[in-house]
């Protein structure tokens, strides 16, 4: 990829590495990491190293009556006006100066506008104008004509306030091992921004199902693991803090037919209290916890890894799958799974050009 904000655009920290030397510059970070954990051997999967993003926010600069996106700069001090962002998907990179050019021209919509969020499914995309204003009908009748132009969905939001033209989700559509799995993705809710890599990252999972019975999911978000790992198992039990995450992976359940799962909304460290009888909780109602065999336990769980109760339930797994976006409290929950040893570890590159990667790892119980 080539961009011409590299070096000033604080979006991209990796910009002066061919895609090749950033591979090798990540795959030597986490050596380093996990040197005391003995892994050396671990394979990463490459990105498409441009237009893979399907979500990205960006800032609106005002000069006079003219409008720009932003983004922070590299140096930290300030904002860059930006024309476009090679890393966006084709569907968000064409509509960009097309959506300008609409808001523009147009001063309720363009009058205390801040900032810009496309969400891009295969179909659609739904873009949130946040606004420092409050949103009366006028602006709501504007919205309207341009997200009829465009062929968007629009969001309209500042504080307390959400106008929705169209929908607030998109339904997206992602191939995995040659079947289609549709799903609905809410806006404002956690979805992965890369869905080449996404694909990928499931397929990796799925690989490592052997003797399946029941699966038990922590951090399921809109089931996007959740619905192709259900064809593997028997019965799955997922959970997730998220409400609309949860009404999210209920839809798509039905639009797959998938009738397996059974999504709770509960924090992990709620539902480890649960299985370990500590407390009832009324969510739980008709629901025999007692009566899944589960054989393998599948975590994801946020930057901040997982807590310390929850980690300590699952030590009465044989295996746990983990994938993580953050190595650091990767590493430090495997060292405290003492009695694990790492099968299998990988790393996925979700965002070329940043130092970000994420890591799957597969821990099975020493015998
Ligand atoms: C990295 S996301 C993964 C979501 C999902 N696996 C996916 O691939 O889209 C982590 C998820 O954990 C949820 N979460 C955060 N803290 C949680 C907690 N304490 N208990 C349960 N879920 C939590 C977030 O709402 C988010 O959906």
């Amino acid at each position: 990829m080539h961009c011409r904000y590299f070096g000033e655009c604080g979006s991209c920290k990796l910009f002066n590495l061919s895609y090749d030397q950033q591979i090798e510059q990540k795959k030597e970070l986490i050596k380093e990491l996990f040197e005391s954990l003995h892994v050396k051997d671990f394979s990463l999967r490459q990105s498409t190293d441009s237009h893979y993003r399907n979500r990205a926010e960006f800032r609106i600069w005002h000069d006079g009556e003219s409008l720009s996106y932003a983004m922070g700069k590299l140096d930290g001090k300030g904002a860059l006006k930006i024309e476009n962002c090679p890393k966006v998907v084709k569907q968000i990179y064409d509509l960009m100066p097309l959506l300008k050019e609409e808001i523009e021209q147009n001063q309720l919509l363009k009058r205390k506008l801040f900032a810009v969020e496309f969400l891009s499914s295969t179909q659609k995309c739904l873009v949130s104008l946040l606004y420092h204003k409050p949103l009366d009908d006028s602006w709501e009748e504007e919205a309207k004509i341009v997200a009829q132009k465009l062929g968007i969905s629009l969001i309209g939001r500042s504080r307390k306030v959400k106008k929705v033209i169209n929908e607030d989700f998109v339904i997206d559509s992602l191939k995995i091992n040659n079947e289609t799995y549709k799903y609905k993705i809410i806006e404002g809710g956690f979805s992965q921004p890369n869905s080449f890599m996404n694909a990928q990252m499931i397929e990796w999972v799925l690989e490592h199902i052997e003797d399946a019975k029941d699966l038990l999911e922590l951090y399921c978000g809109h089931g996007n693991f959740t619905l192709p790992l259900s064809k593997k198992f028997r019965r799955v039990l997922a959970t997730e803090i998220s409400k609309s995450s949860i009404a999210s992976a209920l839809k798509s359940c039905e639009l797959n037919g998938i009738e397996n799962i059974e999504f709770l909304r509960m924090s992990a460290e709620e539902l480890t209290s649960a299985l370990d009888k500590e407390r009832e909780f009324n969510r739980l109602k008709g629901i025999d916890l007692d009566s899944y065999d589960f054989s393998h336990v599948f975590v994801d769980p946020p930057r901040a890894g997982i807590d310390e109760k929850s980690l300590t339930f699952l030590k009465r797994f044989d295996t746990i799958i983990y994938i993580s976006c953050n190595p650091q409290t990767l590493k430090r929950d495997i060292e405290f799974l003492e009695d694990y040893e790492i099968e299998d570890f990988i790393l996925f590159d979700q965002f070329p050009h940043t130092l970000h990667v994420e890591a799957g790892a597969i821990l099975k119980k020493r015998i």
